[in-house]
């Protein structure tokens, strides 16, 4: 869809984007400064394959002092953005055979890495009803013999679903009881809405340090996609596991782009809580214009940068399923949006507010016009 998008909009064609999943600020200034500056002093070779000593160290004790967590530098690795990290899990923990429980709909990466491992995918539905909260009931009954780790993306791409701190401390405590793992993905942890707060792995781990693991970026955070720069911290005997992959895979992530990661993570706060504000508002203005197009049934994401709109009411013969929808809203709104079925949800479709308010406003008088013929 965003190449379709791509080429209209080099025909001269105005499309509103809301399909991107990634943000639309400037990454900090004093992170693009001390890149610029550690290449112009030539800090330009390969550094220690798991990253930055340095880094690893201020993203650990960063979890240390927010939510108590026991991790030092040394069972940290900064890996070539949150989705290597995950990927690099995915080898080093899943085999043949195994299962590997997540809510669903899920990011595309999650359950192709799991296939990729050998292992299979058991999704455990969300629904639009009930805002895609996860909860630790239905994912337990999805245990079997084969259950090797949970995984939970909280807050959720694409559903901006989160998880309640005693939901999550439920599955992490059945997890340490049973031998089996509880991943993380924490790369929305930020942006979180009306005043709730994110449930983080990393207030269980001091308790249960060989259970939890936590996977988090700099790409959405601190509007850092480019960079490539994301981490995980987990049990000790692990870690060496993910290293090593790492080292035959990757080696280390870009070495000036952890320079500016650290300087973001030191001084970039005040760039974090001005996006935080602005999604916040732009979610303000998004969902109740969203429910006002008939057909449409959204809730207000407790988390992320998407609206995750239930669209079925409105298929047709010709327009059957999220793809057939979305190609109507690219070629006559001139809107372009993510089809729910990449995400495995075809009643859906998703509406990234990583854009403008105006922006969001154009489409969205765009959408419920040709609709509305
Ligand atoms: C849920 C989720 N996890 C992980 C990532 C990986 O992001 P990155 O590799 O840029 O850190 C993404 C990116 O879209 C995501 O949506």
């Amino acid at each position: 869809m965003s190449r379709r998008a791509a080429a209209l909009k080099a025909r001269g064609i105005s499309v509103v984007d809301f399909g991107a999943g990634e943000p639309d600020f400037a990454s900090p200034a004093v992170a693009v400064e001390a890149a610029r500056r550690a290449l112009a002093e030539g800090f330009t070779r390969y550094t220690p394959g798991s990253g930055l000593p340095v880094l690893r160290a201020e993203v650990a004790e960063s979890y240390q002092k927010r939510y108590g967590s026991p991790w030092t530098g040394a069972q940290t690795v900064i890996t070539v953005g949150g989705k290597a990290a995950l990927f690099e899990l995915a080898l080093a923990v899943f085999d043949d055979g195994q299962e590997v429980i997540l809510p669903s709909p899920a990011w595309v990466s999650l359950p192709e890495q799991i296939r990729f491992a050998g292992a299979r995918p058991v999704e455990v539905a969300t629904s639009v009803e009930d805002g895609f909260r996860m909860h630790a009931e239905p994912l337990l009954a999805a245990v079997t013999g084969r259950t090797r780790a949970f995984l939970i993306n909280a807050p959720c791409n694409p559903t901006g679903g989160v998880i309640s701190a005693a939901d999550l401390r439920r599955v992490v405590e059945f997890a340490a009881e049973h031998g089996l793992l509880v991943i993380s993905d924490e790369t929305y942890a930020q942006f979180v809405y009306d005043g709730l707060e994110h449930a983080s792995v990393a207030a269980l781990a001091a308790e249960f340090p060989e259970t939890v693991v936590l996977v988090g970026s700099f790409s959405k955070t601190y509007a850092m996609t480019g960079w490539r720069i994301g981490y995980v911290l987990g049990p000790p005997d692990l870690i060496p596991a993910i290293e090593n992959i790492q080292s035959h895979a990757t080696s280390n992530p870009t070495s000036f782009a952890m320079v500016g990661a650290l300087e973001a993570l030191r001084h970039g706060a005040a760039d974090v809580e001005a996006m935080i504000a602005e999604y916040a508002a732009r979610r303000e203005l998004l969902i109740p214009r969203l429910n006002a197009i008939p057909g449409f049934l959204c809730r207000p994401p407790d988390g992320a940068f998407y609206a995750f709109p239930r669209v079925a009411d409105l298929y047709r013969p010709g327009r059957q399923g999220s793809v057939e929808f979305a190609e109507l809203l690219l070629e006559e709104a001139r809107v372009a949006v993510v089809p729910g079925a990449a995400f495995g949800a075809d009643d859906h479709i998703r509406i990234s507010f990583a854009c403008s308010r105006a922006e969001l406003a154009e489409g969205l008088e765009r959408i419920a016009a040709v609709l509305a013929d």
